[in-house]
């Protein structure tokens, strides 16, 4: 279907159309589904397993992937001790050698794409194109941030000066960065995160979310194989209350690189501005309430497929994904029913499968958030389409790709994070009034538009503050150092993740004057 068939052309370099190809990948893949996943937090290069708490899979929450030990407060203690006395080392190391730490890290990323697809696909039950992407996408973070590395943070910017005087400008690690993220790309943004924090010589200590963490431990255990110091590095799984928490009340913290909920990195906000300590840095890469406007020139079976692609791509569960699709009421009805048919054809299934193009959304929570929506809509807006979950996947925590109707924008006050496509009609005469409720959300993460005519284009993008704006194509998938990626005002503080910038807000500056 066109929905597969989108993910397909993001995962560069591998056709999974082409059996010669994809058979001896996933064969690799499958062999890697047995493997014992088990992890705990990890410290000092040491990782602690004890009992642990099983980690379920999405598409069969009767199927363990593994255990889990959390850390505790002792943990999370020894881990800033040893992180703080580690980090003026790795900082001195220079951008150089740290670099060629990620390009081995890069490397290790690309030899074990079977096992991170395995694991990926288990845990966060993201189908087998999306679990291709999202290693593709954390190799090409470590290579680029490795590459910006070199750039910045080898060796210091001459400045100019009277004659006699040296005048250098050098870029540094703050000190001890927490980087905390979300189960939706469980080893991109995990990876991504803290290979821009230790590039720009910093220690770290990574959470991963409470429903992906082995994946996380996985990632951490190549880091270091990569030659990143055991003591530069620490994994600290566990929920964001207790463990998240710990680590961003603790004044030996420098700064946080967060992606996840707004009203999460609202609270982190609160509590680093409460703590004692050193001002601490706050990245936060949050939600959306990404909109596709769609006027009356536009391609109508292009934009059905963009809409089907960026709707319900990863079950919609991609911070990007597009939320409300505004449509000219002239071709809305066509469009619609061009919509309602695209979706028959999706197929929800086994993540594990070639072949699916849906999978789960991450457990039963979600779902149940989904449920409590959708009954929400059906009370005050028009469902026009459910598509068919099978019978045989009642034991997975899927939830149906559904189609539904709203009179304004106003029905939708917060993100709904899962497969969930809302429409709207205006009329020509309204594009302003469109442009004026996308604002009044207060988010700014994604947009798309689809028309023929330049100058809409123009005024809509003009009109809007929003991170990434995709005109004519789909509006997910953003591909590091192509489209860097990130949202503003409740959509995240930038700078933007796989982006020339990114790099500067993880370093501080030092001034060197030497009257020689
Ligand atoms: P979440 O906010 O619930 O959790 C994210 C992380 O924060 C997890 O590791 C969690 O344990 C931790 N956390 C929770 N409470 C905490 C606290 N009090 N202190 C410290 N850490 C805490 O988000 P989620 O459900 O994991 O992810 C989905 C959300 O992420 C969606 O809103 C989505 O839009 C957003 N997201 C944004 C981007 C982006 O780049 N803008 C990318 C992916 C996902
Ligand atoms: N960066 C991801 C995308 O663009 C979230 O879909």
């Amino acid at each position: 279907s066109g929905l597969n068939g989108g993910a397909r052309d993001w995962a560069q370099g591998f056709d999974l159309d082409d059996g010669h190809v994809a058979e001896p990948l996933l064969a690799l893949r499958d062999r890697a589904l047995a493997e014992n996943w088990d992890a705990g937090p990890i410290i000092g290069g040491v990782e602690t397993k004890g009992a642990g708490q099983p980690v379920l899979a999405p598409a069969d929450t009767k199927r363990r992937v593994g255990t889990i030990t959390n850390a505790t407060k002792a943990d999370v203690d020894a881990a800033f001790a040893k992180a703080v006395a580690a980090q003026p080392t790795w900082d001195a190391l220079g951008g150089a050698a740290r670099a060629d730490c990620l390009d081995r890290m890069a490397d290790l990323l690309e030899q074990n794409s079977p096992r991170l697809m395995a694991l990926i696909g288990l845990e966060a039950g993201r189908t087998v194109a999306d679990t291709l992407s999202e290693v593709r996408e954390a190799v090409d973070f470590c290579r680029y941030y490795a590459l910006k590395a070199r750039e910045s943070f080898a060796a210091p910017m001459p400045l100019p000066g009277p004659t006699g005087e040296l005048n250098q400008l050098s870029l540094h690690g703050r000190g001890v960065f927490a980087c905390i993220s979300p189960w939706n790309f469980p080893l991109a943004i995990f990876a991504g995160q803290i290979a821009a924090a230790l590039a720009a010589g910093n220690a770290v200590l990574a959470k991963p979310a409470e429903q992906t963490p082995l994946i996380g431990a996985e990632a951490v255990r190549l880091f270091h194989k990569a030659g990143v110091p055991g003591d530069v590095l620490h994994f600290l799984p566990g929920d964001g209350a207790t463990v998240g928490a710990a680590i961003t009340g603790d004044p030996r913290l420098a700064g946080v690189a967060f992606t996840g909920s707004t009203e999460t990195a609202q609270i982190i906000n609160r509590v680093l501005a409460g703590r004692d300590g050193p001002i601490a840095t706050l990245i936060a890469e949050t939600g959306g309430q990404n909109a596709m406007i769609v006027d009356s020139t536009a391609l109508p079976e292009q934009v059905v497929d963009d809409a089907v692609i960026s709707a319900f791509q990863s079950a919609g569960q991609r911070c990007s994904a597009l939320r409300v699709l505004f449509l000219q009421d002239d071709v809305a009805d066509g469009m619609i029913t061009m919509l309602k048919g695209a979706m028959d054809e999706i197929l929800i299934g086994d993540p594990l499968a070639l072949k699916t193009d849906v999978g789960p959304v991450i457990d039963h929570d979600a779902r149940e958030l989904l449920v409590k929506h959708v009954e929400r809509m059906t009370r005050e807006a028009k469902i026009l389409k459910v598509a068919e979950v099978p019978a045989e996947l009642a034991d997975g925590s899927y939830f149906a790709p559904h189609l539904v109707e709203l009179q304004t924008l106003d029905q939708l006050p917060r993100e709904v994070f899962g497969p969930v496509l809302h429409v709207i009609r205006f009329k020509a005469t309204e594009l302003d009034k469109v442009i004026a409720s996308i604002r009044k959300t207060g988010y700014g993460l994604t947009l798309g538009v689809h028309t023929r005519i330049e100058a809409t284009a123009n005024e809509i993008f003009k009109g809007l503050n929003v991170g990434n704006s995709y005109i004519n194509r789909n509006m997910v998938g953003a591909v590091v150092g192509v489209q860097p990626f990130g949202g503003q005002g409740l959509s995240g503080t930038g700078p933007k993740a796989g982006g020339p910038h990114y790099l500067l807000r993880f370093a501080t500056e030092k001034t060197f004057t030497v009257n020689v």
